[in-house]
């Protein structure tokens, strides 16, 4: 079974990179919408089991692209650092609720996967449930994560995942105000699409 925290985090090299096409028009502003009243908290120790319920939605909506297999009990079991995010000084955990609704979560972490950075941002886990997307709260929690941690910042997408990619193109712009300019990244036989900018 592939494990989803091993695809993330248990990457070694980077064998390649090829700049993308760069994004010179204006970022497009987004409209307005009625949206719900969203939060980003802290997840606590002993929040922890809520954490792996959702990176169980998670990992399903990976194996649409992803070889994720399930475990003979059910469950993907496939994010063996989440107790890190306890204990780690440098990563940063948080719940998400949409009107008082469980809503989603963030696992954000200092260092960069690709550079070797240690002064980035790395924008590790991001998810917003089902029921509530396209509405825009995953660009209202970015918002909300990015200014919470100034400083360098990189957002990593693997090119499988095409609307995260759609998502990230759109929410990055909206958030910083200037065009993006993504690179692409190959390791380890996975393409990548890395996102580098600065929250001030
Ligand atoms: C990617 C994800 C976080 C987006 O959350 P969301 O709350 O639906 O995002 P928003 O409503 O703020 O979307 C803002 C814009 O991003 C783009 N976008 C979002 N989801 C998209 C999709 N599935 N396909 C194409 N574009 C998409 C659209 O331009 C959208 O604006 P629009 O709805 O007016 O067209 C959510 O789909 C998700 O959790 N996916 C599974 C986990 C995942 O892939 N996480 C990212 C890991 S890198």
């Amino acid at each position: 079974m592939a494990q989803l925290g091993a695809r993330f985090h248990g990457m070694e090299e980077v064998v390649g990179s090829i700049p993308t096409r760069s994004t010179n028009r204006s970022p497009r502003i987004m409209p307005a919408r009625p949206s719900a009243n969203t939060e980003v908290i802290p997840a606590a120790a002993d929040q922890a089991p809520i954490l792996a319920n959702l990176l169980e939605l998670y990992a399903h909506d990976f194996s649409d692209f992803l070889d994720l297999r399930l475990g003979a009990e059910g469950k993907f079991n496939g994010f063996p650092s989440l107790p890190l995010y306890w204990t780690d000084p440098g990563r940063h955990p948080f719940l998400v609720k949409a009107d008082g609704n469980l809503a989603g979560f963030v696992l954000v972490k200092r260092g960069s996967e690709f550079s070797g950075r240690a002064e980035v941002w790395d924008m590790a886990e991001f998810f917003v449930v089902r029921a509530y997307r396209r509405r825009g709260i995953g660009t209202q929690i970015a918002r909300d994560v990015w200014k919470r941690f100034p400083g360098p910042w990189e957002v990593r997408v693997m090119e499988a995942n095409v609307s995260a990619r759609r998502f990230w193109e759109r929410a990055i712009p909206h958030f910083t105000g200037e065009a993006i300019n993504p690179v692409r990244i190959e390791k380890n036989g996975t393409a990548w699409t890395l996102f580098s900018f600065e929250s001030s």
